[in-house]
């Protein structure tokens, strides 16, 4: 996607050098657009778990090149243990996203069958650029869908601009490219179909505020921001068309995961009869469970985030403040859960499926 009108993606391997890997460091965004390279298993890991990078598919395509990097400078004379414990490095880092645990696996599975180390980094190099071009692959499909339900909405209002709602950041950022939940509004988009996003800022760490409201802006698609508090009355009031969310991790049920606030989104969607869909990649299945509340692990990151914040100052700084009483105890859980039978739908690669586990299955019988 575009950025100052020059196309992006969140990842990829330096041109001139393959052993470095180059990412778009989101912490600076949207004031500064910053380029980190990658070099060593441990800068992958600590991207992840600062969320220099973040969101499912992107999780999942930097892990894929961070086990490259791993073999990259394993020692031949320790080369599986290395690569164990490089595995489990960076499954480590975040614990909600299945993508990241998909990845290292396809991985680990892609150079079994290899013999030398040579033939296993070059294996498992051309692994991480399937995984990352399968995923941009996998959102433009799931937009190409996704667009066709915006379309109806839109001949249903006569072309009247469809109203969306969308929580915290499920866009291209947040993949390799196109993103999920902004696939179809992309694609809509620039099929002339009209369109105006309600971007919930998504507290603590603002990925609305910051990152859906800066990409949808790169690609001029109408957009308001408003405080996560804000949708239930948007949705009483007729103001919202329809709901499109992301998701970290979907069981085979159809339960999903996705950024804390979501199952309110959804409670809301629900009582104003407001269609809520779910946009996923494949590859966010996690098709060994089937109760997301019992069985989905829900990542708990440190209350720093909610009782700092930053932004711009007036003289161009950024600057960190703190805005609780500095003894104050804070919670600061990553996820919910969105039950399936809040789900109007999934917009996967695929096509379109109810959120049951029969009508899932039979969409992906050779997955699940
Ligand atoms: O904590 P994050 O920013 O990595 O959370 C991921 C998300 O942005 C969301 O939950 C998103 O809606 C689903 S991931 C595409």
């Amino acid at each position: 996607m575009k950025v100052n009108n020059t196309n992006y993606r969140t990842i990829w391997p330096d041109p001139k050098n393959p052993k470095v890997v180059k990412i778009i460091d989101q912490r600076h965004l949207p004031h500064k657009f910053v380029i980190e390279d990658l070099c060593r298993v441990d800068d992958f890991a600590k991207a992840i778990f600062e969320m220099h990078v973040r969101g499912a598919g992107l999780i999942g395509a930097t892990a894929g090149f961070g086990f490259y990097s791993a073999l990259l400078h394993a020692s031949p004379n320790h080369f599986e243990a290395d690569m164990e414990k490089a595995a489990a490095q960076l499954i480590a880092t975040r614990p909600t996203a299945s993508n990241l645990l998909w990845a290292v696996k396809r991985q680990q599975e892609a150079i079994a069958t290899e013999s030398s180390i040579e033939a296993k980094i070059s294996k498992a190099f051309a692994t991480a650029c399937e995984i990352a071009d399968e995923d941009a692959d996998f959102c433009r499909r799931l937009g190409e869908h996704g667009k066709e339900l915006i379309a109806q909405i839109s001949k249903q209002k006569k072309g009247k601009p469809v109203n969306i709602l969308t929580h915290c950041n499920a866009g291209w950022l947040a993949f390799v490219d196109y993103g999920s939940a902004t696939a179809p509004i992309y694609a809509a988009h620039k099929a002339g179909i009209g369109v105006h996003v309600w971007v919930d800022e998504t507290r603590p760490w603002l990925q609305g505020a910051k990152l859906t409201a800066w990409e949808l802006g790169q690609e001029n698609v109408p957009h308001t921001l408003i405080p996560d508090n804000t949708g239930g009355h948007l949705m009483q009031h007729g103001m919202v068309d329809m709901v499109i969310v992301g998701t970290d991790r979907t069981t085979r049920s159809g339960d999903v995961a996705n950024k804390i606030g979501t199952y309110l989104k959804a409670l809301a969607a629900k009582d104003n009869d407001v269609p809520f869909y779910v946009a996923l990649p494949s590859s966010t299945f996690d098709w060994t469970i089937r109760d997301g509340v019992k069985d989905i692990p829900i990542e708990e990151r440190s209350a720093d985030e909610i009782k700092f914040i930053s932004g711009l100052t007036e003289d161009g700084r950024n600057e960190t403040v703190l805005i609780a009483p500095p003894e104050t105890k804070g919670a600061n859980y990553g996820f919910d859960v969105t039950p399936a039978r809040l789900v109007r739908g999934l917009i996967t690669e695929r096509g379109i499926t109810a959120a049951n586990e029969r009508d899932i299955c039979a969409m992906y019988a050779d997955l699940a």
